[in-house]
């Protein structure tokens, strides 16, 4: 009987639990028993393992975090053969990885040296190429929108600057799709070179428009030449750089960690399932090395080298966005 081995790796995503569910249920289902690799690729190296049931993922579905833990942990080659003797032992036939892009590079390795692995795109960051969609991502994007629209009465009645700052590591997906869905006045992402008076010129306009208020969305990851290195990051530079540009009272809002919390949305619920059956189709059909992507409305298995090259924020939507500011 095959015997699939799930683990979690890299930072969690809401829907991670929703696609653990998913995964085993389908397994038991389709005759194939479950393990659970508990703190990512450490727990794999320190023997970490305990039996997944279709039982033990009862009321998992709407909730953030994941039950087997994460880490961010990796595999080099000097542990290969570590991780072949666990998988023996607990007669693994193939790991089911669930992480962000650089787990993306992992599974690459560990398909190079004969560790038969499927994975699932999880990251709240979306930047996991070959999918249009990471699991996490919307949850996330919602919790920025439902941040934004508290921000706008408050920024409206002081008749303030907002500066947000959101989370997405080295692309701007979570602020451009945040910023849009919560009406932002501006978006400022690391895809896009923006001038300082771009900005300034804009809230300007706005005020002098009768509108007192600006919020502007700004990625983690920006970084731009007249924009000092912070140390505290750049929303704090960049509220800095408003406010002596502008005279204006501006606040800044360090999103954080909230955005990697909370029940998953309707969406990343159904990617998670949906996905998981994928899984389990692929390890049915003995297709191994893949990661599950959805792409132009269906689901497909691509190689890891296409997965774990960065997908940059959509520019031509962020152009788009400025009929909104
Ligand atoms: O990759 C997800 C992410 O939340 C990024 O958006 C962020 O830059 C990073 O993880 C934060 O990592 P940590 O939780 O280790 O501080």
């Amino acid at each position: 009987m095959k015997r699939i081995a799930i683990l979690t790796a890299g930072a969690d995503a809401p829907g991670a639990n929703a696609a653990i569910r998913s995964i085993v249920r389908t397994a038991y289902y389709k005759d194939m028993e479950v393990l659970g690799v508990r703190g990512g690729f450490a727990g794999l190296l320190s023997d970490d393992v305990i039996i997944l049931t279709s039982k033990s993922v009862s009321g998992i579905l709407p909730r953030g975090g994941t039950i087997l833990g994460t880490s961010r942990t990796h595999i080099d080659e000097s542990q290969i053969q570590t991780i072949k003797e666990v998988m023996d032992r607990y007669r693994i036939t193939i790991l089911a990885v669930l992480g962000d892009r650089e787990t993306m590079s992992t599974c690459e390795l560990l398909s190079q040296n004969d560790i038969p692995v499927l994975a699932l795109p999880l990251t709240i960051d979306n930047d996991i190429n070959g999918t249009d969609e990471t699991i996490g991502f919307d949850t996330a994007v919602t919790t920025i929108a439902e941040a934004l629209d508290k921000l706008h009465t408050t920024a409206e009645a002081h008749h303030r600057v907002m500066v947000v700052e959101t989370m997405g590591g080295a692309t701007g997906w979570l602020a451009l799709y945040g910023g849009i869905s919560g009406g932002a006045d501006f978006i400022v992402i690391p895809e896009v070179e923006v001038e300082k008076e771009k900005i300034v010129d804009h809230i300007y306009r706005r005020r002098e428009s009768g509108r007192g208020f600006s919020i502007v969305v700004v990625a983690e990851g920006t970084k731009l030449p007249w924009l000092p290195q912070s140390e505290v990051g750049v929303g704090h530079a960049l509220a800095k750089e408003i406010q002596d540009a502008t005279g204006m009272e501006t606040r800044i809002t360090v999103l954080g960690h909230q955005q990697r919390g909370g029940s998953p949305t309707v969406q990343d619920r159904m990617l998670a399932t949906q996905m998981g059956i994928q899984l389990v189709n692929a390890v049915k059909e003995g297709t191994i090395n893949k990661m599950v992507a959805f792409s132009g409305g269906r689901m497909e298995l691509i190689n890891f080298d296409l997965a774990s090259q960065i997908k940059t924020a959509d520019k031509e939507l962020y152009n788009l966005a400025e009929i909104f500011y």
